[in-house]
């Protein structure tokens, strides 16, 4: 028997990292983060906003935005490929764009319920298929970060198709950590509610609901939920396959 120890295989801090919807909200917030962190961040999102030009005009180097409908695979594929020679091989990826819903189920058309589960389920999955490929092709290791929500969680009227999407990224988060085999990272944050234009459907009394059952007493802010992406990227841990819900125990 050898007396040496095995050393175990770690995954690396992420250095390029892709994030969907980086123009605005929680999206624009971690892409902010990231670059403090000195991670080479590329981001997309159908209109790139003037935040997000700026970053990349101050951060030629470490920064590429462009504009893209998740749902249209063959430009997001382009984008991934325009990231690699800018930027390098992408080792992490933060799938954060999403659309909402404020619709009961009865009152939510099929195209509509369709059109939610294609943003916020399908076409992440796909693009997540296409640049793991090509970081396994290539030998290397990496992290993912799934954006769900704690409508996965626990139910809320008006929010059926969307917490049905949330709830699939949590499970494919699951199975991609097996799947993966320790190669790439796979986890989710599960955010409470936050002031943002996805969230801006919602009346001042479902929020002043929302903050009474929250112990914390104040709704979840994006700057609570940018260092635990951060921590995923990052960090070395051994975190992987779980869902971290970050809502102050507002489902507790
Ligand atoms: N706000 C909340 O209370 C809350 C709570 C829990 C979880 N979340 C989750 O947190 C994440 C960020 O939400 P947020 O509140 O910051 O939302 P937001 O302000 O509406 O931002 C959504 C981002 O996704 C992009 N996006 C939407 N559809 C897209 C498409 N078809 N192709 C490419 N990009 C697209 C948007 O840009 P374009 O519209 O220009 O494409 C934008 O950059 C989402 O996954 C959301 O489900 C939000």
């Amino acid at each position: 028997m050898s007396d040496s120890v095995a050393v175990p295989t770690q995954v690396p801090p992420s250095s390029v990292v892709l994030v969907s919807g980086g123009s605005r909200g929680l999206g624009l917030a971690i892409v902010t983060d990231l670059i403090e962190a000195g991670v080479k961040v590329a981001a997309f999102a159908r209109t790139v906003t003037p935040e997000l030009t700026a970053l990349a005009e101050k951060f030629p180097e470490q920064v590429h935005v462009g504009s893209v409908d998740i749902n249209d695979a063959k430009a997001g594929q382009a984008f991934v490929k325009e990231v690699e020679t800018k930027l390098g091989p992408i080792d992490g990826i933060v799938n954060n764009a999403a659309v909402g819903q404020d619709s009961l189920h009865v009152h939510t058309s099929a195209e509509q319920i369709a059109g939610i589960i294609q943003t916020n389920l399908t076409s992440p999955l796909v693009l997540t298929r296409f640049v793991l490929r090509r970081m396994m092709a290539k030998g290397l290791k990496g992290r993912i970060v799934n954006v769900t929500s704690i409508c996965a969680q626990r139910g809320y009227p008006g929010l059926v198709a969307y917490s049905a999407t949330k709830g699939g990224m949590d499970s494919a988060t699951r199975s991609l950590a097996r799947e993966l085999g320790g190669r790439v990272l796979a986890n989710s944050v599960a955010p409470g509610f936050f002031a943002s234009e996805m969230s801006a459907v919602l009346g001042q009394t479902q929020l002043d609901q929302i903050v009474r059952r929250t112990p914390t007493g104040h709704l979840t802010e994006p700057e609570e939920v940018v260092p635990v992406v951060r921590m995923l990227l990052l960090d070395n841990t051994n975190i992987n396959g779980q869902v971290l819900v970050i809502d102050g125990a507002a489902s507790i």
